[in-house]
Parts: C-alpha cells; structure tokens; sequence
C-alpha cells in the first residue's frame, strides 16, 4: 500500500511538474491605423500560425484592459508574443499591456516562476525601450531587405539557437532567410553605450544597411526574453512581397524558431481558473480575415 503511494506520487510529480504540453500563449494586438466602430485592433494572422505550428495555442492579448484583468490573464498563460507593426513604443496602448506584461514577468522569473516573452520587429524595439527608457534607435535603410545573419561569438553557447540544426546555421549565415521591414534598429554603437541594455541583453546575431550596423537577434542573460528585428513568422506564412524567401531552409527557420520559444513556454506552469475561462479566451473564438491586396498580411484577426 505505502509502495503504491509512493510510486503513484513519483508518476504524477513527473507527469504534471516536469513540463506543460498545452502551453497557451498570449499574442498583444494593436491600435488599427483608420479604426472602424468594431474593428479597432488586430494581430497579423502568420504570428498565430508561428505559435500554433510550434504546438501551442494562442489567446489574442486585447488592448486597454485594467490593470486586474492582465494579471489574470498573465497568470493564465505561458508565454507573450509582441509582434510588430507601427504602435509607438513610448506612448500606445499597445506599449502599454506591453509595459505590464514585461514587469509581471520580470518579476515572476525573479520568484522562480518561468515565462517566456518574445519580441518581433517593433515588439523587438519595444522590449529594448521597456528595459532602458533610455533607448535610441538609428535610421536603418532596411524597409524590405533580405539578409544572411551576422552571427557572434555569443551564439554558439545560446539558447536560443542550441537546438537548430549546424546546416541551417550555416544557412542562416550565408543565406539572406530573414526578412527585415523596419525602419529603425538598435545600433551596436549604441548598445555600447548603454549599460542597461548591455547588462540585460546578449546579442545573438546583427546586421549592417551598409551604414548602421545593428542588433538583430538576442537573449536575455537572466530571463527567458527573446527577439528578433526580422520576422521569422513571415517564411512560411507570408506571401505579398515578392522578396520573402519561402526555401526549403526558410521555411525551417521559421519553424525552428516557433519550436524554440513554444518549448520555452512549455516551463511555465500558468493555467486558466477554469476550462471554460480558457475556452473563451482561445483566439479559436474569431476568425482570420482574408485582407489582401490592401493589407501586408495575407490573413488577419480584427477586433
Ligand atoms: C458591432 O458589434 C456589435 C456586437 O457584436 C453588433 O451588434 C453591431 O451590429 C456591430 N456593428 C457594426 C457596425 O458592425
Ligand atoms: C537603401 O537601400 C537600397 C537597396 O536595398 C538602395 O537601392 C538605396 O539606395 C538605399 N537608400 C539609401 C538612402 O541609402
Ligand atoms: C570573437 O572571437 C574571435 C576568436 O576568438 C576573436 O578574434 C574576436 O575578437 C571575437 N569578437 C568579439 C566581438 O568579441
């Protein structure tokens, strides 16, 4: 009988303690540019697909909630997603929920509970500015280039890129399989000289327009927060600009990248109060828009 117990206990230490094989993740919309009386946000449908090809699920972050309905949807959750677009990061509702989210998790790491956030593009820029208010971004030429990743001397001991396959690093290097749309970015000069972001941030990976050489990829040293100026959701699921790459090894960036940050969220124990809580924040409650040719996306969730 005390053998039964014991054994039965083991089994369910391992079983529910060990790893979350139904992360939910979190996607923040953002403020629409020329709002409509009921469609006044929206997520570009390829970061929902990332995550979901990663085997997670995804609940759409809405804007302007109180400050009590993001804590307990970040303690329902396992990770958050900032994808990119053109919110402002210093003033927006979309900096915002995103402000809040990036203390809870910070301070939740610090406690010992784990939880992954992930920074695309602008959600990239965002974290810079929500860890060092003190960011400033440079001019960058790169509104629609494709580029080979200038990788560091930090990468080969990273997390991030600890599970990708040497081929597809050597790939990465060598072939332009990540598409940047931004503006601006973090100049290396620039990282230098800021000690916050310095201390915070590992730099993975940079690129140059020519003039500016950049930060494009990193980690944090001590909290589970990753991001990337290009988009590596748009491989596989993008198709407007002609100049996305969509080979064999693009397309595997893509999803390397998606099962990396989902096995992340897989060490986070959050779960919603109930079934029915989470069955009504599951972005499964809408349905993706078919907006080409007007919109960069080929699909996207309007709310
Ligand atoms: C907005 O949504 C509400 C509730 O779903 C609906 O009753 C209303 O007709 C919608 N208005 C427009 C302009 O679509
Ligand atoms: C920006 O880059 C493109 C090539 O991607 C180049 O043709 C153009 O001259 C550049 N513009 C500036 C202002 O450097
Ligand atoms: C990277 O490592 C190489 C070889 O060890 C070294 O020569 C180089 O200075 C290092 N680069 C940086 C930026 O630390």
């Amino acid at each position: 009988m005390l053998l039964f117990f014991s054994v039965s206990l083991t089994c369910l230490f391992y079983s529910s303690a060990k790893r979350n094989d139904s992360p939910v993740i979190g996607i923040l919309a953002q403020e629409i540019r020329s709002p409509k009386p009921n469609q006044t946000a929206y997520i570009g449908a390829s970061y929902v697909k990332f995550l979901e090809s990663g085997g997670a699920r995804v609940v759409p972050v809405m804007l302007s909630q109180t400050l009590e309905e993001y804590k307990r949807l970040f303690n329902s959750i396992n990770g958050i997603l900032y994808p990119g677009g053109r919110a402002s990061i210093i003033s927006s509702r979309y900096q915002r929920a995103a402000q809040i989210f990036y203390e809870l998790a910070v301070e939740a790491n610090e406690r010992g509970d784990y939880f992954p956030v992930w920074g695309t593009c602008l959600g990239f820029e965002q974290l810079f500015y929500l860890t060092s208010v003190k960011t400033t971004l440079s001019f960058t030429n790169t509104s629609g280039v494709t580029l080979p990743l200038s990788f560091t001397n930090e990468t080969k001991g990273s997390r991030l890129f600890k599970g990708f396959p040497a081929e597809l690093m050597e790939d990465l290097a060598t072939e332009s399989l990540t598409e940047h749309s931004h503006k601006k970015g973090l100049a290396v000069s620039t990282y230098h000289t800021n000690e916050e972001l310095k201390k915070f941030y590992k730099v993975l990976s940079t690129n140059t327009d020519g003039t500016t050489e950049f930060l494009s990829t990193f980690e944090a040293y001590d909290y589970p927060f990753y991001g990337t100026q290009w988009h590596p959701e748009k491989n596989a699921f993008e198709w407007r600009n002609p100049y996305i790459p969509h080979s064999p090894s693009a397309i595997k960036t893509t999803f390397y990248m998606a099962e990396f940050f989902v096995s992340e969220a897989r060490r986070s124990f959050h779960r919603f109060r109930s079934e029915e809580e989470e069955r009504k924040a599951l972005i499964y409650n809408y349905s993706p828009v078919y907006t080409r040719p007007q919109s960069l996306f080929e699909q996207m969730y309007l709310f």
